[in-house]
């Protein structure tokens, strides 16, 4: 027990020296020639629990240094049957690099979770069914520049070629002429393998969980610009705020700045362009909100144990709403093959979200009655209703029928031989509609006069019976 609990606390500090703290060990990492950054590396895989915990690095920065990021998960063997539809959440934290208190508290989360994996029940249910993936920097560079002390501006909040990176996202109104930085390009890379649910982004300078949209068409004019899933978005920066006790009690970091049960809608406060949490929620099919949790960007850390205590309970409570809503898998209903990268939309919420590389999909959602619609290239259109209840995620899996399209021609025999067996044809029409809003008005024409040809045939057939039996 002893030696078990040694080996968490030189974990935790190796892991936080390396990860954290410094600007030697990450220095190191852009220099080649140094063996240092691997021996590090490799302490942290050893003595931080590789049974339930795994760091990767997701690319590399401007300066080359490494995007780390530490999943941890346990019951992770292909042969758990929970382990298919176990769903991915990430944090992000430092950004902004001058922004650094989400940095300590993400690897204090971290800490929390192995430190707890064998003792507390709440984290061993929350390991088991979920996959955190925690990313202490996303700007590495930035934070070499980073003062600490320095609370409202002070270089490192760019990174290395001066980019602000919660601009830099592909937006869905304006096109940017500043280049796709690296840091940019791999978290957009990371987003669309992994399939995250729910994300975070750890921000320091307010005091407020922000929500999406962060922009609108119009980019001069700050307004609630609601998404579609507006009702969840809003649901999660409450299950944060609620949870905080600064936000719950309304503390301001500048006078004239208050919001309304510690929540804001991202544009309605400031609006940008090219915003990260946009960026996942549009393209990404993720819930990405934007956490605010202190006043100072960059505090001394005689504060660490206070920012803590203050940020425990709702960055660990948060973790939990992934399991809210529904998922499920979409399989081809002939050869129960998953489909990857189907189109999927919640009826009534025009926000497309995509099937996984394994036919996997997520959606949070608050309690109540939906209607799932999934679209794939060469299936019919499915529509399925569910019921989404408060304790439990609803599990769907949805069969998709093929549509039989060889040839125009093989469609057309197709058609007449359904005909024939007296299918209606409008029904036919109907259901493969992704398919024959292609046939073009003249195929459309053909077919028609085929389908008046079968009476034709049938009323000579009758006039000759009926000639026939009268001779
Ligand atoms: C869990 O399993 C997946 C798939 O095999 C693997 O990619 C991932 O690294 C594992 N995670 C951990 C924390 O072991
Ligand atoms: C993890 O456990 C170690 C050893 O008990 C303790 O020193 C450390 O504060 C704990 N960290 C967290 C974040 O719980
Ligand atoms: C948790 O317990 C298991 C089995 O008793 C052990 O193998 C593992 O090392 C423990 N993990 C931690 C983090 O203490
Ligand atoms: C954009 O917002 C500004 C400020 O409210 C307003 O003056 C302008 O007319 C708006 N433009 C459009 C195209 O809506
Ligand atoms: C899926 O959506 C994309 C745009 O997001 C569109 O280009 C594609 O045609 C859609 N696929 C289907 C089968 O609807
Ligand atoms: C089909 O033809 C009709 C009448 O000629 C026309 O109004 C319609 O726009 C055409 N549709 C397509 C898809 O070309």
């Amino acid at each position: 027990m002893f030696i078990t609990l040694t080996l968490i606390i030189i974990g935790n500090v190796r892991c936080q020296q390396q990860l954290m703290n410094t600007k030697t060990a990450a220095g190191s990492i852009s220099s080649p020639s140094t063996a240092k950054p691997i021996k590090t590396t490799k302490n942290i895989r050893r003595v931080t629990f590789p049974d339930i915990t795994k760091l990767y690095s997701i690319g590399k920065s401007v300066q080359g240094r490494e995007l780390w990021v530490i999943s941890v998960t346990s019951h992770n063997s292909s042969t758990d049957p929970d382990t298919d539809l176990k769903p991915n959440v990430k944090y992000v934290a430092n950004m902004h690099a001058n922004e650094a208190i989400g940095r300590e508290m993400v690897l204090h989360l971290l800490a929390h979770l192995v430190n707890h994996s064998n003792k507390s029940t709440n984290v061993k249910n929350l390991l088991r069914h979920t996959r955190i993936h925690l990313m202490p920097s996303m700007n590495p560079d930035g934070f070499e520049k980073a003062i600490e002390g320095k609370c409202q501006s002070g270089p490192g909040r760019h990174n290395a070629a001066n980019v602000d990176l919660n601009r830099n996202f592909p937006d869905r109104f304006f096109k940017s002429n500043v280049a796709e930085q690296p840091e940019t390009a791999a978290i957009r890379k990371w987003i669309h393998e992994k399939q995250f649910a729910l994300s975070l982004n750890i921000h320091g300078g307010a005091l407020v969980v922000n929500y999406p949209f962060d922009g609108s068409q119009n980019h001069s004019e700050s307004h609630i610009e609601k998404s579609p899933d507006h009702d969840t978005f809003v649901h999660l920066a409450l299950a944060l705020a609620k949870r905080h006790p600064k936000l719950r009690q309304k503390v301001q970091c500048i006078q004239e700045e208050w919001f309304e049960n510690g929540i804001t809608n991202g544009n309605a406060w400031y609006p940008i362009r090219g915003s990260m949490q946009d960026y996942n929620y549009i393209n990404g099919g993720c819930m990405e909100l934007t956490f605010e949790i202190s006043c100072c960007k960059y505090p001394p850390k005689s504060e660490l144990v206070s920012f803590w205590n203050d940020n425990k309970i709702p960055l660990l409570t948060f973790l939990t709403e992934v399991h809210k809503g529904v998922k499920g898998r979409i399989y081809d209903s002939n050869t129960e093959h998953r489909i990857a990268n189907a189109n999927i939309t919640i009826l009534g919420r025009e926000m497309t979200f995509h099937s996984d590389s394994n036919g996997r999909f997520w959606r949070i959602l608050l309690p109540g009655d939906y209607v799932l619609v999934v679209k794939a290239n060469g299936y019919q259109t499915l529509q399925k209703q569910f019921t989404v209840s408060e304790h439990k995620i609803t599990v769907i899996n949805v069969y998709m029928a093929p549509i039989v399209r060889h040839s125009r021609s093989h469609n057309l025999q197709q058609q007449k031989y359904l005909i024939k067996k007296g299918q209606n044809y409008d029904e036919l029409l109907m259901g493969q509609s992704a398919a024959l809003t292609m046939v073009k008005n003249g195929t459309n024409s053909q077919q028609r006069i085929q389908l008046q040809i079968v009476p034709l045939i049938m009323l000579v057939w009758a006039i000759l019976t009926i000639v026939n039996k009268n001779c």
